[in-house]
This record gives structure tokens, C-alpha cells and sequence, in this order.
């Protein structure tokens, strides 16, 4: 996953603090460890980068990764950057078959510091330029030795240059301009160098490029051909994420839920009709996301079938491998991701694109790799969520899907009525009473082992997130079901006591709480009305269609003070990212 970034400049003179000021940016990206290097300085550290107080002595390039690690543990030594003789190098992705060509190296007698894949790369960098002397050829004879996905930033000693390559991970280049237009700038994502210049090159797959403070040259991977590369404008503003008056990201951004809804519908009638039309185009719709998104995918399932009639097909990307046979000409690909990062949903794209499909999204980043590989694309408008756990992209992207499924069925305004009402409602129920009331709740649950969630209908797939909400933040085990499902084999681990957040009151679901509670089940309702089966009362506002995006907001809540109550970091939880951009 992890964060690249590097600096090649003849205007600024520090840039081993500056690759840690883009780095920290990046941390979304990653963060068990870092470290950066310049001409003649490594430094590397286990832990945040946002905690780095590192100096480097003045040089004016230098390379740094913030990690997520895949192969080899957290430790110092297997941080990157990699050096291996004179190649210097990070590294993000997965080499899958680095152990064949690091068995082959080692039997030459080579040795290896760390246990990752990515010091295979430069190892096997310095073997190829020993052999040619060529470091162009050399990088490009290694990346055809690799199988599997990377972004690669390499300086090598005795050469002024950085050397950047890629194949499957995001690499953007960033061409400085007024007091640094004699600076280039490379990273995993614009962020890390908005601050200089809004003027990019996006590197494709299978391109590499040789930088020299303002000079990028771009070639193909494999023919080594020189290739012409457009400067594009992004109207990105440098987003600075605030806390504000909140002690954590994840607390503000469901705050920030008073205002992104609204915003997640404002696109024009025709933006969301065109969108339509192309959804309305093929023949069988395939709708594909990873986590929390894969949840709001299933929610879109109800609406679609519900408000429109349509039968959709939701499948964790990762599992779309057993699919892939049906894809064609006629398939929609509908993928819904915040970051727009996402490998696992990359890489069913790309192998649509190449059978034909036709490629929709909704994702928080209109830059993003998944938004400019669609062939239509709407974005959510939430706003930077900088906190891992996904919250107010959440209900952004269940409002728009819920907006398209109305207007899939000619009733655009009718969802339009639906989603204002819910906004104005959300608007109203979050303030600090009910903030308040929701921690005291966390209070009683706090120590708990496991905590379960049912839901029928759309809340069915709310349970499932609420699941992934509180376990992502609070480490507390938690399972979301199916209302009916409780009876077909998990009621056997309800004991005394045991949470069950029961979503919704309808009849049915509240007949399955009644079977918890006669089994000694705690029941904390998530519902419009209150009910006497409910020992504790989570208040939603009514919201008719709209009722599982208003459900999601008292257990975000809720998440965020089962964390802190516990102690817990809730915007940086541990063995996870932000953005996730590998395998
Ligand atoms: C959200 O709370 C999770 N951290 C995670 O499941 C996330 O939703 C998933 O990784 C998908 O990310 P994306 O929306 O950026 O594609
Ligand atoms: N596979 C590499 C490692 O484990 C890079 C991981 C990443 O992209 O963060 O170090």
C-alpha cells in the first residue's frame, strides 16, 4: 500500500525534511513505519511519520516511503528505502515471485538485510546495471522479471538523476512551478506536493521516468521509446484536514455528515440521467467495492430492486476473479470506492476494459486511478476523510446510489424529496445531546467480548457494516446478520447479557429481538421509535427509503467511543490503511 514520495530540485535545499512533510500527507497510505533517504543519508524508523522530528544534512533529492507492510514484518530493517550496493530504492506493491529470483541471488552469495520483496528489486537493479551499465535498460529488463504490482522511485549512487517506474500502483508527478520551477516532485498521490504545484503528469502503467530537477523524461517500459506526456491541471486546493474543535478525524468527519449529504446529490438531473443511461446500457450489472463500500454496494442492492426493479450483482472485488467468465461488451462495471485506490477493484477493471465492459464509479477522489479509468464517473463531494474508518463517504455514496436507483425508475425528483428530508433530519439529530447519549451507551458496552447486530431488508447490509465499524475501531469482536439468520445457528452464542443491536422495528425484526432477549440478550435498538424490547434506544429520524443511511450514524458514534473509551486511536487503528493499493 504505502505512500512514495521523492524531490528533484535545484531550488530547494532540504529535501530529506521536505520528502517528510509530503510523506506525512500520505500516511492514509500507511502507517507501521518510514524512512527516507538522500545522496548520502538513510534514515528509517518504526512507528508514525507523523511523530518524525528527523533532520537530514542540506541536499536537494531524496526518496521516501511510509509503509504498510505485506512481506516482512514491522521492523526497521525491512522499511524502505532498500540500498543494495549503489541502488537506492522504495518501493510500493507486491513482487509475487521474489522469492525464486532472491533463492537464485543468494545462491550468487548475495545478502539480504531485510525479509520484503522490495530489496529483491534492488538487488536485482544493481545485477542488471553491473551487467549493462545502462540504468534505463537495467529497470526496464527488471520489470519485466516481475510479476505482480509495483510503483518503484530508485536513485542510484553516482547518477544525478531519480528514476521512477510503474506497473499497477498509482505514481503521479508533480512539475513545480514559481519558486520551484526548477523542481519535480513524484508520489503515490497528489497530496503530498499540492502544496507547490497543482500541475501533474500522471504516469500509466508499463511507463517509467528520468528526472532531473525540471527535466522528465518519459519512455514506454518495455520498448524503452521516448513518449510525450500533457502537463494537466488539477483544480485540486490543497485540502488541509482541520480537526477543529474535535479531539479526532473520525468524530469530525461524522460530524461533517450535516453538510456532505447534500452535497453527495448535487450533480445536475443530466449528470445522474447520462450516468443512468449508461447503467440502463448493458446487459447485467455487476457492482464491485471492497469493505465498508462492498456493505453500501449491498445496500444498493435493496434500493435497486425495491425503487427500480433491477436486479444488481454485488461482489467483493476480490472475489470477482470466479465472475470474470461473464464479463463482456454488454457488462457493467459499477465500482464504488472512497479512495478510488483500491487494487482488488482495479484490478477487475482493468481486465473489464479489456474485455469490453463498460466501467461506472462513484468514489470521493475525481482524480483517482478507478475515476479516470471509467467510462462515466460521479463523484460523492464529501470531502478529504482522512480517518481510516469510513464514515461520512459512507452514507455520501448510499445517498447517491439511492438517487440513482429512484432515477433509474424516472422518479429523480421523488429521491431528490427523499434524501433533502434526510439531510435536514440529519442536520437536527446530530448535536452534542445526542453525542453525549450515544458515549453513555459506549460506556455500558465498552468491555464487552462481542457485540452482534441483526438487520433485515436494507439494514441487513448496515449490520454488516456496523460490524466492521466497531471491530476496525474498537477491537472489539463484533458480527452483523440477517435478522432471520440469528435462528439458523448464532443464537447458540447468545448468553446472559450478550449486545444485540437490533436495526429497525419492524414486526419481524422485533419478533427475532424477542428470541434474543428470552435468551438473556442485551437489546440496544436502532430505530425511529422506541420500543419496550429495547433496553437501550439508539433515536434515527424516520426516513422511509432513506431508513439505512440514517441507521449507519448512531453506530458510527457509537464505534468512535468504544474506541476512545478503550483508549484506542480511532483515526489510525492498527494493521490498516486508509488506502489500499495492494493485493
Ligand atoms: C472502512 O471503514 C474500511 N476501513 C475499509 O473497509 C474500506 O471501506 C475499504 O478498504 C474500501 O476502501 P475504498 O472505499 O477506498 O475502496
Ligand atoms: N511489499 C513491500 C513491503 O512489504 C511494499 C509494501 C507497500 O506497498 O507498502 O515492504
Amino acid at each position: 500500500m504505502c505512500g512514495v514520495f521523492a524531490i528533484s530540485s535545484s531550488d530547494i535545499q532540504n529535501a530529506g525534511e521536505k520528502v517528510i512533510e509530503g510523506l506525512k500527507k500520505l500516511e492514509y497510505r500507511g502507517y507501521d513505519s518510514w524512512g527516507v533517504a538522500t545522496s548520502d543519508t538513510i534514515i528509517k524508523q518504526v512507528g508514525k511519520i507523523s511523530e518524525s522530528t528527523s533532520h537530514f544534512p542540506p541536499d536537494t533529492k531524496a526518496i521516501g516511503h511510509s509503509r504498510w507492510a505485506t512481506h516482512g514484518g514491522v521492523t526497521k530493517e525491512n522499511s524502505h528505502p532498500h540500498k543494495y550496493k549503489s541502488v537506492i530504492l522504495v518501493h510500493n506493491g507486491i513482487f509475487e515471485n521474489y522469492l525464486t529470483e532472491k533463492e537464485r541471488l543468494l545462491e550468487k552469495g548475495e545478502v539480504f538485510v531485510s525479509n520484503t520483496d522490495s530489496e529483491v528489486i534492488a538487488h536485482l537493479i544493481q545485477e542488471q546495471l553491473d551487467l549493462s551499465h545502462n540504468i534505463k535498460s537495467a529497470i526496464q529488463n527488471v520489470a519485466q522479471m516481475i510479476i505482480g504490482r509495483f510503483s518503484i522511485i530508485v536513485m542510484v549512487e553516482g547518477y544525478n538523476e531519480i528514476f521512477v517506474a510503474r506497473r499497477g500502483s498509482p505514481l503521479i508527478i508533480g512539475r513545480g512551478k514559481d519558486q520551484y520551477a526548477h523542481t519535480t516532485f513524484v508520489a503515490s498521490d497528489i497530496p503530498a506536493f499540492l502544496e507547490y504545484t497543482n500541475i501533474v503528469n500522471y504516469i500509466d502503467d508499463d511507463e517509467m521516468a528520468i528526472i532531473h530537477n525540471d527535466h522528465v523524461t518519459f519512455y514506454d517500459l518495455d520498448s524503452g521509446k521516448e513518449k510525450e506526456k500533457r502537463n494537466i491541471e488539477v483544480s485540486w486546493k490543497e485540502e488541509i484536514a482541520d480537526k477543529g474543535e474535535y479531539n479526532h478525524f473520525m468524530i469530525k468527519e461524522i460530524f461533517d455528515q450535516k453538510q456532505s449529504l447534500t452535497a453527495a446529490i448535487n450533480h445536475t438531473d443530466q449528470e445522474i440521467k447520462n450516468f443512468i443511461s449508461d447503467l440502463q446500457s448493458g446487459n447485467g450489472v455487476y457492482m464491485i467495492a471492497c469493505g465498508t463500500a462492498h456493505k453500501v454496494c449491498i445496500a444498493a442492492e435493496y434500493y435497486f430492486s425495491y425503487i427500480a426493479g433491477r436486479k444488481i450483482n454485488v461482489v467483493p472485488a476480490s472475489e470477482m476473479p470466479a465472475f470474470e467468465r461473464f464479463i463482456n461488451k454488454k457488462t457493467i462495471l459499477f465500482a464504488v470506492s472512497q479512495s478510488g485506490e483500491t487494487a482488488d477493484i482495479l484490478e477487475v477493471l482493468e481486465f473489464g476494459k479489456k474485455r469490453g465492459a463498460k466501467i461506472l464509479s462513484i468514489t470521493n477522489v475525481e482524480s483517482s486511478s478507478i475515476a479516470r479509468i471509467s467510462d462515466n464517473h460521479l463523484s460523492i463531494h464529501a470531502g478529504k476523510e482522512k480517518a481510516v474508518a469510513s464514515t461520512k463517504a459512507t452514507t455520501s455514496q448510499m445517498a447517491l446510489l439511492l438517487l440513482l436507483a429512484y432515477a433509474d425508475n424516472n422518479r429523480l425528483n421523488a429521491g431528490r424529496l427523499v434524501l433533502q428530508d434526510l439531510a435536514s433530519n440529519v442536520n437536527d439529530l446530530l448535536n452534542p445531546r445526542y453525542e453525549k447519549y450515544i458515549k453513555s451507551v459506549a460506556e455500558t458496552l465498552k468491555d464487552s467480548n462481542n457485540i452482534f447486530i441483526i438487520g433485515r431488508n436494507s439494514l441487513y447490509p448496515i449490520a454488516l457494516e456496523s460490524a466492521i465499524k466497531i471491530m476496525e475501531v474498537s477491537y472489539i469482536h463484533a458480527q452483523g446478520f440477517a435478522a432471520g439468520e440469528m435462528k439458523h445457528g448464532p443464537i447458540a452464542l447468545i448468553e446472559k447479557n450478550s449486545p444485540c443491536i437490533v436495526l429497525g422495528c419492524d414486526n419481524e425484526t422485533i419478533s427475532n429481538a424477542i428470541e434474543l432477549k428470552s435468551r438473556g440478550a442485551k437489546i440496544i435498538g436502532v430505530a425511529s421509535e422506541n420500543h419496550m424490547i429495547f433496553d437501550q434506544w439508539l433515536k434515527i429520524p424516520s426516513a422511509g427509503t432513506a431508513i439505512s443511511i440514517a441507521s449507519v450514524l448512531p453506530i458510527q458514534i457509537l464505534s468512535y467511543y468504544l474506541a476512545t473509551l478503550r483508549g484506542l486511536d480511532p483515526d489510525m487503528p492498527r494493521n490498516l490503511a486508509k488506502s489500499v493499493t495492494v493485493k
